[in-house]
């Protein structure tokens, strides 16, 4: 049987801790992984127990030893005192604002944010009459001349998404806090492996868990983790909102954790390798990776994150949008389609919505998530591409 950790086992680190976590023997008994539990009614001995909830486990709606044990294993990654899971990263995000607003606030986004967080501030919470200001992903402390007095809420999502920006996270989260709003931010991009949001100045740490934590493109989950008065906000209104994931989807993200900081390496010594290839190519403008230590926000990343993932973006040199295209269509390794953290490479030509900072990069934006197959093949694949529009 696995030996349990105690009050005198020493602190683990990041790698050790997705192998132990989450393997209370309560939860598995003496098989490494839970169970998988479906369940809806949950059975008591008798009347008085059921009313006086005598149980550690009531209804599957709240809770079974197969969420326990992802919720702990999220909990130990980021020292948080609870984790909420959703059927989606964007409930993730949305319950996450909900739970942290009132209607007459003012809400701060970073304008590098995934557009459908945009869409619900923009439509949603403007009909419960909050307004949302989105800001300059690079402002830092220059935050505090967007601070109201009903301002409760800034989002960061550091690096953006499709444009990569790296955010001061502490910075941001000092001013907040001093006007007594809450910092959310979502970190699928870097995974708890490689930042814990919460020791750097952020109240919930949210996941799109559909990405590395599954990592194998067949799951849809989110995660929101917290401490304190705010973890307290977010369960009251997780549980009132009847939120559940279904156990198999939560099994796979448990046993994607197990495997994360392998994957992630190899994700992101190969998305290097191809970055560097793409900076030395004439048709390349940027690279927007701040692992590279060219990206502008590679010192901020360098000083709060210890890895990067594998998806990142690439300016296209003067190229019309039809060009972009044509190459991405001629690719034979890269898949064309929404997500990334999967196990296989992907290319798309996004669409930037931004309302605060325009962006001009000066050509066609690519992003391209880096998979596990070999780096020679996807650069042979890319430089076919490269040749399929030259030939015109
Ligand atoms: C940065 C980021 N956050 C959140 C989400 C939403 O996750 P999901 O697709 O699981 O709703 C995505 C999805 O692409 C994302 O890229």
């Amino acid at each position: 049987m696995a030996k349990q950790d105690d009050e005198n086992t020493p602190p683990r680190r990041p790698a050790t801790r997705l192998v132990r976590s989450g393997r209370d023997k309560s939860l598995t008994g003496p098989f490494i992984n839970p169970p998988v539990i479906h369940a809806s009614t949950v059975l008591f001995d008798s009347v008085d127990d059921m009313n006086h909830r005598r149980q550690r486990y009531e209804y599957g709606r709240r809770g079974t030893p197969t969420s326990d044990a992802l919720e702990a294993a999220l909990n130990d990654l980021h020292k948080s005192d609870g984790t909420t899971l959703y059927p989606s990263g964007l409930t993730a995000a949305s319950i996450a604002l909900l739970a942290t607003v009132k209607a007459g606030d003012r809400i701060l986004l970073t304008d590098c944010i995934y557009g459908p967080v945009r869409h619900f501030a923009d439509t949603a919470l403007k009909n419960l009459n909050i307004e949302t200001v989105y800001y300059d992903p690079l402002v830092g402390a220059g935050i505090e001349t967007l601070f109201t007095p009903n301002t409760s809420v800034v989002y960061l999502e550091s690096p953006g998404s499709l444009t990569f920006e790296m955010q001061d996270l502490p910075a941001i989260a000092e001013v907040a806090h001093r006007h007594g709003a809450s910092v959310l931010f979502d970190n699928t991009w870097a995974t708890p492996l490689h930042f814990n949001p919460l020791d750097h100045g952020a109240d919930i740490a949210i996941i799109a868990g559909t990405k590395y934590l599954g990592g194998h493109a067949d799951v849809m989950l989110g995660t929101a983790s917290a401490r304190g008065a705010t973890w307290k906000r977010l369960k009251e209104l997780h549980g009132s909102m009847g939120l559940h994931v279904g156990p198999d989807d939560m099994y796979l993200a448990l046993r994607g954790i197990r495997t994360l900081a392998i994957r992630l390496e190899r994700h992101e010594k190969s998305a290097m390798t191809v970055a560097r290839w793409l900076q030395a190519r004439p048709e390349v403008g940027r690279v927007l990776y701040p692992p590279l230590d060219t990206d502008p926000g590679h010192a901020i990343w360098k000083r709060d994150m210890t890895g990067a993932s594998g998806l990142f973006g690439v300016v296209l040199n003067g190229w019309s949008n039809e060009q972009a295209r044509q190459f991405v269509d001629r690719l034979t390794l890269f898949g064309i389609g929404a997500s990334w953290g999967g196990f296989e490479s992907l290319a798309t030509v996004p669409h930037v919505p931004r309302t605060a900072t325009p962006w001009h990069a000066g050509g066609p934006l690519l992003r391209l998530h880096i998979g596990l197959e070999d780096t020679a093949d996807l650069i042979a694949d890319l430089e076919a591409g490269f040749a399929h529009v030259a030939a015109g």
